[in-house]
């Protein structure tokens, strides 16, 4: 307790403490820090300037009246040190050697409490006096801090109504709202949506379809996140887009860079006779929670979840940041959790957490393991910021422990309910609805015109409920169709062009985005995956499908190390050309015993791909290579 002096103390104080607040308030918001509400922000250091309170990477610091005076003279100048004088002057208003000396004492114990920060460290700068200084971080932390990819709405507006040349760090945080502008067509953006679990309404599908038909020339990706992504976007249309998407419900912010990305899961979930629970529900209440709010819009790097009640494992948990998968703990359903999976050149699957955690609290704990990446998670080195890093440098047990302080109790992992890694989720499959079927098309490689998606709304609301789904194999789902009505649907000509029943070599061919669009890639993957499979039907035809999985680089978004087959783009010098070619990896699987696939033959050009690959199988036998069902 305070004696009564200490009590006087402090109320002298707290006049003197609010002006340096209020002075605060009025000049923080200079390129480093921000400040609301009476909260002053640097990073991952958040002051509330009316309760006093401070915290630091989400727990609570315990600082000394005079500590906090000082710490907020300090975040006022954030990145600009303040000599010895000022800062007495400020404190105390007036310079003298004990203040000096009493200074410098405060300075070391702040420092101290502040060693943990990820953003400022409390350095003495010779001759310069104190001050709160970034450590050297990278550009796109930079561009951050100084300003939130949330804050860019106005300028996207502005760039739109005024057609003025976009500043470059603006371009990065155009991301934010899913635009992106692509190399490949100058002048012209992407435009990434986000959709929960892939679940769309016919209506929110046809306005997609006639967003594209108006203002992206008709050409649209699905992705490997049941996703979608517009091409040929000018700026100047992008407002009046984001108003019509608003009007359907649909979402687009943080749909790239830093963020959470699109939330995936089963696209039978709901459907699924075989399914332990429905999961989507808890896809769109973590996005409602993260979406638009500047808590969750500066993560380290990018953040995937994905989120099933299903036992096949089609939402590729173990290569997810974070995974919710189905279990069952004492009778209870719900979910064991796996992080610090991903794909890309550093690829690792995920590891159990050992956690056990039921559906209505399933949000809450996503939330405090994204909070656990922000506040901890690495930012000077991207290649390394990652929550598989994280889980890395604390250990299963620390990183255990760490969430159980902020997501409270957490029980041990339940029986896991997965049974084996599979489903396409083509062709027709009835649903655990008495009389109703989805009907899975292949959409091959995920590319698919603004005119046909029209045409698949109105076959969903013709023989369907107007549901419709985008699978993590970049394909499409029509749901809810009732027996009597697929004879009919399977005669529709929009099914011969995107069929239930493709081929082997076809249905599980995945391809990245390639040239066309992206300035990474080596080549067209997209239709070098097409002939690849058209000719391989030819050579080598089979009754069950292969995985096989394209990337245009090393970046590995076409997922070729958990393919059957693994094609990752390459060139090869035959005589004075230099060809397109295909480094081959062969045998990546998920489920038990996971195992990335492993290069077997370098660049090899693509006019043999087909050849060497059928030799390959055949000459290995091995059957690992291959899936059995
Ligand atoms: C530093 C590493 C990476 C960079 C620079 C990068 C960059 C890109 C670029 C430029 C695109 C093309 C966007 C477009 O379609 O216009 C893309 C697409 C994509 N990337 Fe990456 N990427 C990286 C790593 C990864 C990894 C590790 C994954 C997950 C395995 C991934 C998943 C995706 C997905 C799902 C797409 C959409 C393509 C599709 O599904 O059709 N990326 N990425
Ligand atoms: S794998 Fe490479 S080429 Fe393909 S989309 Fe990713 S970055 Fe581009």
């Amino acid at each position: 307790m305070p004696t009564p002096t200490e009590r006087q103390a402090e109320r002298q104080t707290f006049s003197r403490r609010r002006l340096l607040a209020d002075q605060t308030a009025a000049t923080v918001d200079n390129s480093l820090s921000s400040s609301r509400n009476g909260e002053v922000v640097l990073g991952d250091l958040r002051l509330n300037l009316d309760t006093l309170q401070v915290t630091l990477g989400g727990r609570s610091l315990k600082l000394t009246v005079q500590e906090f005076d000082l710490l907020v003279v300090l975040a006022r100048s954030a990145g600009k040190p303040l000599s010895q004088a000022e800062l007495a002057q400020h404190l105390w208003h007036e310079v003298t050697p004990e203040r000096i000396r009493h200074l410098s004492v405060l300075v070391a114990r702040l420092r101290s409490k502040l060693a943990d920060s990820k953003f400022y460290k409390l350095r003495t700068l010779r001759k310069r006096g104190y001050g709160l200084m970034l450590p050297p971080i990278n550009r796109i932390e930079e561009l951050k801090l100084a300003k939130d990819g949330l804050d860019v709405l106005d300028d996207i507006l502005r760039y739109a109504s005024t057609g003025a040349p976009i500043d470059s760090d603006d371009i990065e945080r155009m991301k934010w709202y899913g635009v992106f502008y692509r190399k490949q067509t100058p002048g012209f953006f992407m435009l990434r949506l986000r959709i929960p679990n892939g679940i769309l309404t016919s209506q929110q599908m046809t306005e997609i379809g006639s967003l594209s038909n108006q203002f992206g020339r008709g050409k649209i990706d699905i992705t490997t996140r049941q996703n979608i992504q517009l091409r040929w976007v000018r700026i100047h249309d992008v407002p009046q887009i984001f108003e019509s998407l608003r009007r359907v419900g649909l979402e687009y912010r943080q749909s790239g860079m830093d963020n959470v990305r699109n939330i995936t899961g089963c696209p039978m979930a709901g459907l699924d006779p075989d399914e332990l629970m429905d999961a989507s529900p808890i896809a769109g209440a973590i996005q409602d929670v993260i979406v638009g709010r500047k808590e969750f819009s500066n993560l380290p790097r990018k953040f995937n979840i994905s989120v099933s009640g299903c036992r096949h494992d089609c939402a590729t948990s173990q290569i997810h940041d974070l995974s919710l998968t189905p279990a069952v703990k004492d009778g209870r359903a719900g979910f064991n959790v796996m992080v610090g999976g991903m794909g890309g050149e550093d690829a690792d699957f995920a590891r159990d957490l050992d956690v056990f955690v039921e559906p209505e609290k399933a949000a809450a704990l996503c939330i405090g393991v994204i909070e656990l990446f922000r506040d901890k998670g690495d930012r000077e080195d991207r290649r390394r910021s990652r929550l598989r890093w994280l889980r890395e440098t604390l250990g299963l047990e620390t990183f255990r422990a760490e969430l159980q302080a902020r997501a409270g109790t957490l029980e041990r992992a339940g029986t896991s309910q997965i049974e084996r890694f599979a489903g396409d989720h083509l062709g027709v499959s009835p649903q655990k609805q008495p009389g109703l079927s989805s009907v899975g098309c292949l959409v091959p490689v995920g590319r698919v015109q603004g005119d046909d998606l029209l045409e698949f709304s109105r076959l969903a609301e013709t023989y369907g409920s107007g549901e419709l789904r985008l699978t993590n194999n970049q394909n499409i789902l029509i749901v809810n169709v009732p027996e009597e009505c697929l004879a009919a649907l399977l005669k529709e000509p929009l099914l011969q062009k995107y069929s239930p029943q493709p081929s082997a070599w076809m249905r599980r061919t995945v391809s990245c985005t390639g040239q066309d669009y992206c300035q990474f890639a080596l080549l067209d993957t997209k239709g070098s995956a097409m002939e690849f499979a058209h000719r391989m039907d030819e050579l080598l035809p089979r009754e069950t499908a292969v995985r096989v999985h394209w990337s245009g680089c090393q970046r590995g978004c076409g997922q070729h190390h958990i393919g059957d087959i693994g094609l990752q783009a390459a060139r090869r010098r035959v005589g004075d050309e230099v060809v397109d070619a295909a480094d081959i990896f062969l045998g990546g699987r998920m489920g038990q015993d996971p195992r990335l696939a492993v290069p077997v033959l370098e660049a090899v050009p693509l006019d043999e791909l087909p050849q060497r690959v059928a030799e390959l199988l055949r000459d290995t036998n091995d059957q690992d290579a291959l899936p059995s069902a």
